[in-house]
């Protein structure tokens, strides 16, 4: 994998969301997807980025620090929009998750295992900024969460979470949804 070595040490190596489990989640979610800014950290080549445009979310954001596989996610979303007659509202930005400054209108984050809990707890911190900045609901959706101890630090409530057994696939650390209301 391309980018710098202090990035690279807290990453997980890449590996696609599955699309049967990824709908099944969110079809099992209340959630006003139409009014909605989705935001996947560490996106790789934006298979997630793809599942979420089928659900109908306002705007997706794919945040990936490889280079190399950010740049096949923009290749990829804008090949989606163009056969949707450029109607994909998307934007990849090819930066540290860390460093990525959380819009006001972000509330959906998706995580599907993309690194440690050091990096994990930045965004948080990130996450939580932006909430006292501007207050909204947000869900944070967490893929085999192998460190969701670090997001039960912050205030968040857990309202959702699968087993590993109960997954179609098996993810050693389940999944988890959480709220901030
Ligand atoms: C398990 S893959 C998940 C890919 C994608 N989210 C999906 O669901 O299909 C994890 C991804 O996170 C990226 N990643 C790891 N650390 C990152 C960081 N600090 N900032 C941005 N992306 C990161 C990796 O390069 C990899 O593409």
């Amino acid at each position: 994998m391309d980018g710098p070595e202090e990035v690279k040490k807290h990453a997980t190596k890449y590996e696609a969301s599955n699309h049967t489990f990824f709908k099944k989640l969110f079809d099992n979610l209340e959630w006003r997807f139409q009014n909605s800014t989705f935001v996947d950290f560490g996106c790789g080549k934006g298979a997630s980025l793809v599942y979420a445009s089928e659900l109908g979310f306002k705007k997706i954001i794919g945040i990936e620090f490889s280079s190399k596989l950010a740049k096949t996610a923009v290749d990829n979303m804008q090949k989606l929009s163009d056969q949707k007659g450029g109607k994909v509202n998307f934007e990849i930005s090819n930066i540290d998750a860390a460093q990525y400054e959380i819009p006001s209108d972000a509330d959906c984050f998706y995580f599907f295992n993309p690194f440690d809990s050091f990096i994990l707890d930045k965004v948080l911190q990130n996450i939580t900024r932006s909430l006292e900045t501007k207050h909204r609901k947000i869900l944070i959706v967490y893929l085999n969460a192998i460190h969701n101890e670090v997001i039960e630090r912050y205030q968040f409530k857990k309202v959702k979470y699968l087993s590993p057994d109960e997954l179609d696939i098996y993810y050693f650390g389940g999944a988890y949804v959480y709220t901030n209301v």
